[in-house]
């Protein structure tokens, strides 16, 4: 093997380690020439901004917003009001209206319907809570107005009961489905109320059955006339018993077997809406 003189290995060392140092030194300058124009752009910009940083700011500083007080942020953050609601608030004034219209009744009205109800518990054993009937008839739905197109003749036939008139016809003789005869029902009797209820007291609880129960028209000039007589007696704590006689004198002798159909004597008056219809033409000829 030929031996490469130590001087020789030397400058070929040195020759490659040239060459890379060469190579070493192109890099750097050729990355730095590549980067040369970014940074000069970098740089530019901050001195293009310089002056305009120099110059007085005409633009009035923006304020902070002010802080939104407690009460408007929570009015804020509520739920909104529906748009249906908007009707609604518009008829308020007419409901208003109505409403204190309502409130004008006098509260004696209220304890008219209130102790009629009360009395009419006892009934509503045998003729159903709302009327619908049982042992005895139904009398909601008109059924009792059928039977006695006026209060004078129901009055009769509830006080002395179906017993008193047994076998006999009562109401009106052209009820539909025919005149009623006492005692056909074949459940027993109509039990007297002669002595359970004042003459008040009946008043009260046939107003119930006719125009609670059968919705019975409460507006005629006669009916607001006996509406304010019970409540003068319910003011008054009226507790005259029920004077039989002076119901058969009111009332028509074709609906109330045993009447005269005479009319009240001097100085009283027939209980109920003073109708003088109540009186048929037939008892009077
Ligand atoms: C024990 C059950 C009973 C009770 C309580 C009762 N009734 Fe009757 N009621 C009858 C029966 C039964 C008849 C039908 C009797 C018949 O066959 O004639 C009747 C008939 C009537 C009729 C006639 C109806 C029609 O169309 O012919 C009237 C009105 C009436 N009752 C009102 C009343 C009133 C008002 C009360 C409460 C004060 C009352 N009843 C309590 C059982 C009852």
């Amino acid at each position: 093997m030929t031996e490469i003189p130590e001087h020789l290995l030397k400058r070929s060392k040195a020759a490659k380690s040239g060459k890379s140092g060469e190579a070493d030194a192109e890099a750097p300058a050729s990355s730095e020439a590549s980067s040369t124009p970014v940074a000069a752009e970098a740089a530019a910009a901050p001195a293009a901004a310089t002056p305009a940083a120099d110059l007085p700011n005409l633009d009035p500083e923006p304020e902070p917003p002010k802080p939104v007080p407690r009460y408007v942020a929570a009015a804020m953050a509520r739920k909104k009001i529906p748009v249906w609601v908007l009707p609604v608030i518009a008829a308020l004034p007419v409901w208003a209206y109505a409403f204190a219209g309502t409130m004008q009744q006098p509260e004696v009205e209220d304890e008219l319907l209130i102790q009629a109800a009360e009395l009419y518990t006892a009934c509503a054993g045998c003729h159903g809570g709302n009327g619908g009937g049982g042992v005895g008839y139904q009398l909601s739905e008109d059924e009792v107005l059928k039977t006695f197109p006026e209060p004078i003749n129901m009055m009769v036939h509830v006080a002395r009961g179906s017993d008193a008139i047994l076998g006999e016809a009562y109401g009106d003789p052209d009820r539909e489905g025919g005149q009623r005869v006492s005692g056909a029902r074949g459940r027993g009797p109509m039990p007297a109320q002669l002595a359970s209820l004042t003459q008040l007291e009946l008043e009260m609880v046939i107003f119930h059955e006719r125009a609670i129960l059968s919705g019975e028209d409460t507006g005629t000039p006669a009916y607001e006339e006996w509406i304010e007589h019970m409540r003068e007696g319910i003011e008054a704590g009226d507790s005259e018993p029920i004077d039989l006689e002076l119901l058969l004198a009111c009332a028509d002798p074709v609906r109330s077997p045993g009447a005269t159909g005479e009319g009240a004597p001097d100085g009283e008056t027939c209980p109920g809406p003073p109708a003088e219809e109540a009186v048929s033409e037939e008892a009077a000829g």
